[in-house]
C-alpha cells in the first residue's frame, strides 16, 4: 500500500510538472500505456494470493482512475495556456489597409441638378414636378401657342397617339418639348403666390453633337403681387454667377420672343476666346473682345398665361425662365459633345462623374 502512495506522490508530480501536451502523453504512455507501470503493476496480481490480490487490485484499480482523470485535468490546463497564449500574441492584424471597394459615380446631370437645387433653393424657391407625357393643352396652348401658331414649329415635337378616354386638347398627348408644362400644373393645382423650380425630361426631335431627342430643362416660376423686371434680372443674375462661381461673370439681358412671356429676353454670358480655340468664362481683360453666349430663356409671365390658369393678370405678375442643364453641364465641366451624356459608358463616367461621398457645397456663396 505504501509502495502504491508513494508511487501515486510520484506520478502526481511527474504529470503536474509536465509543461506541454507532448511531455503530458509520454507521461502518460510511461503510466497507462501497454509496457507503462500502472499496467506492468497490473500484471503482476496474477501471481498474487486471493486476499492480496483483492485489496492491491482495488488499491491499483483507484490510482489508474485517479491518474487518468489527473492526465485530463493537465491536460485541459494545457491546452488552455496554449489557447491563452496563442490569443495573446496571434491576433489579427487590423491595422492592414482594407481593399477598396468600387463604388459608382455621380452622373453630372445629377451634380448640376443638386447645384441648382441649393441656389435657388438659398433663394426661397422650392421643387415641383410634372409628367414627361403631356397633352397638347398644357405644353402649348395654355402656354399661349395659338393654333397653327408657327411657334409650335420652334419645337419638333413628337406626338404620340391620341388618348380616346379624353377630348379636345387634352386628348393630343405629345413627349412634352420643355418644362414651361410645369407651370401650367402648378398655377393649375393652387393659389398664388408660386415659387418654384422644376427639372425634367424634355424631348425633341434632332440629334447632332449640341442636340439629343431627349434632354434636361430646368424651369422657374415666380409669381406674387409685385415682382418686376429688375427682381428676374437680379434673380438669374446671381444665379449664372453663383453657379459658375465667377462673382463678376458678365450678364446681359437681351429681347428675345417665347409666346408664354412678355416682354420675354434671352440671357448671355460672357466670356473669351482662348489661342487654344477654347473658351474662357469672364469679362474680357482690357483690348480683348467680350463674347456672348445664350444660356437660358426667360421673361415676365404673359397675362393670357396666367388666365388660363385662373390667375387674376390684374393683381399677379412674375417671371419665368428656362434652361438646358446639359449645356449648362457642358460650359462649366468642360464637357465637348451632349450625345456622350447618354451613352452610358462608364468610363466616361468614371472621367466626368462626381464622387458620392464628395457631394457639391450646394450652398450660393
Ligand atoms: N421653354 C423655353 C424653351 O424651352 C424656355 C423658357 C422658359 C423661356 C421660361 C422663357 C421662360 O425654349
Amino acid at each position: 500500500m505504501t509502495d502504491i502512495n508513494a508511487l501515486k506522490t510520484e506520478l502526481t508530480s511527474e504529470i503536474e510538472g509536465a509543461g506541454d501536451l507532448q511531455t503530458l502523453d509520454e507521461v502518460r504512455v510511461a503510466v497507462l500505456g501497454k509496457k507503462g507501470r500502472i499496467t506492468a503493476l497490473m500484471k503482476t496480481l496474477g501471481s498474487m494470493d486471493p486476499e492480496e490480490r483483492k485489496t492491491t487490485g482495488a488499491a491499483l484499480n483507484a490510482l489508474k482512475d485517479e491518474i487518468a482523470d489527473l492526465i485530463k485535468s493537465q491536460e485541459r490546463a494545457l491546452k488552455k495556456q496554449d489557447m491563452d497564449q496563442r490569443l495573446s500574441t496571434e491576433g489579427e492584424d487590423i491595422t492592414l489597409s482594407a481593399r477598396q471597394a468600387p463604388h459608382g459615380k455621380i452622373h453630372p446631370i445629377s451634380q448640376t441638378m443638386e447645384e441648382m437645387v441649393g441656389i435657388f433653393g438659398s433663394m426661397g424657391f422650392t421643387v415641383a414636378e410634372g409628367p414627361d407625357i403631356e397633352d397638347d393643352f398644357h405644353n402649348f396652348t395654355a402656354l399661349n401657342f395659338s393654333p397653327g401658331h408657327p411657334a409650335r414649329e420652334m419645337q419638333d415635337t413628337f406626338f404620340l397617339p391620341e388618348d380616346d378616354g379624353e377630348e379636345g386638347e387634352y386628348a393630343k398627348k405629345l413627349l412634352r418639348t420643355h418644362t414651361s408644362s410645369v407651370q401650367i400644373r402648378h398655377m393649375e393645382s393652387g393659389e398664388p403666390p408660386y415659387k418654384i423650380v422644376c427639372f425634367g425630361r424634355t424631348y425633341r426631335s434632332d440629334y447632332d453633337m449640341t442636340h439629343t431627342p431627349m434632354f434636361h430643362q430646368m424651369e422657374g416660376l415666380f409669381i406674387d403681387k409685385d415682382v418686376n423686371m429688375g427682381h428676374l434680372k437680379g434673380c438669374l443674375t446671381d444665379f449664372v454667377r453663383a453657379y459658375f462661381k465667377l462673382d463678376d461673370l458678365p450678364v446681359r439681358f437681351r429681347p428675345s420672343f417665347f409666346p408664354f412671356v412678355e416682354p420675354g429676353a434671352e440671357v448671355d454670358i460672357g466670356y473669351t476666346k482662348k489661342p487654344d480655340g477654347g473658351i474662357k468664362l469672364g469679362k474680357a481683360p482690357d483690348g480683348q473682345e467680350q463674347q456672348w453666349m445664350e444660356v437660358l430663356g426667360a421673361g415676365m409671365v404673359h397675362p393670357n398665361v396666367l388666365k388660363n390658369c385662373g390667375v387674376d393678370p390684374d393683381e399677379y405678375q412674375g417671371f419665368a425662365f428656362g434652361m438646358g442643364i446639359e449645356r449648362l453641364t457642358m460650359l462649366k465641366y468642360g464637357i465637348p459633345d451632349l450625345r456622350t451624356f447618354f451613352e452610358c459608358d462608364t468610363r466616361w463616367l468614371e472621367h466626368y462623374g462626381f464622387d458620392p461621398l464628395d457631394r457639391p457645397n450646394t450652398t450660393t456663396r
